[in-house]
């Protein structure tokens, strides 16, 4: 009886957890169009970085010269592109704004993201940048519906616009009821819908790359390592038939 009932909690106890983790989110879960082989996307998104996002997260781990060298920008066009403070290309890419100012202008301190991505996953960024939306009980006049009550401004209103919640009126049980259909654009930015999705993938893909810089190049040497290992094997199986010929 005692076996029994423990069994069944170990059966029940994991839909618990399911239930509270899903569902009540309503962060779009859209898999990003990213590409980390694509170089020009990987291009886009550290020029997007650079000038809307670096003003206030930093990338520790990335230095200028590596991003040049991976990215396949030549270096005297990452020093007029990407670096507009006097830095060093063996710099990593570092923000002036001192912390104790940055707490004090948003409440909290905007975290470096050279690691974020790792964290949050690349579909997560993706869909965070795409749901910024109109709330005017937030200090900024923004939410979001991927991080609640964020203290990030939405810092690409000017090329997305401002969306807000788009509803809907359906006749149930001969009443009324308002159902939430995500988000849309009210005031219309410099980009289409479209165009402002390939924005945010492009800075999705790049955090990815800052991520893990060598990921691509890890799995192509996996390739590379299971060939060897095949080829390898051939001849070793030729050398054990050889050695045992005469033995059978
Ligand atoms: C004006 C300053 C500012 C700029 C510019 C800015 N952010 Fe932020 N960001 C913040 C702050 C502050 C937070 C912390 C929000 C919080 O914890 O409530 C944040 C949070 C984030 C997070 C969530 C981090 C987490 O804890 O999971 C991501 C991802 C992010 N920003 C990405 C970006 C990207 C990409 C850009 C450029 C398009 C950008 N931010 C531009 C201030 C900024």
């Amino acid at each position: 009886m005692m076996k029994k009932l423990l069994v069944a909690l170990l059966v029940w106890l994991p839909t618990l957890t399911i239930a509270a983790g899903g569902g009540a989110s309503e962060c779009p879960q859209d898999p990003a169009p990213v590409d980390l082989r694509d170089k020009a996307q990987l291009q886009r998104g550290a020029k997007y970085y650079v000038n809307y996002c670096l003003g206030c997260h930093s990338l520790k781990y990335q230095r200028y010269g590596r991003l040049g060298e991976d990215l396949e920008i030549p270096k005297e066009l990452v020093e007029q592109n990407l670096m507009f403070t006097g830095e060093q290309v063996g710099n990593t890419m570092n923000i002036a704004m001192p912390a104790v100012d940055a707490e004090k202008w948003f409440g909290v301190l905007p975290p470096d993201l050279s690691l974020k991505a790792r964290v949050r996953g690349t579909d997560w960024i993706y869909n965070y940048l795409r749901s910024f939306h109109k709330d005017d009980s937030r200090p900024y006049g923004v939410n979001n519906l991927c991080f609640p009550d964020v203290g990030m401004p939405h810092v690409m209103a000017d090329l997305q616009g401002i969306q807000d919640r788009g509803h809907e009126t359906r006749l149930i049980d001969d009443e009324q009821k308002e159902f939430y259909i995500g988000l849309e654009v009210v005031e219309p930015g410099s980009l289409t819908p479209e165009e402002y999705d390939q924005v945010s993938a492009d800075l999705a893909a790049f955090l990815t790359y800052v991520g893990e810089p060598v990921q691509v190049e890890r799995q192509d040497l996996g390739w590379k390592v299971l060939l060897f290992i095949f080829i390898f094997f051939i001849f070793a199986y030729a050398l054990k038939r050889e050695y045992w010929k005469d033995i059978h």
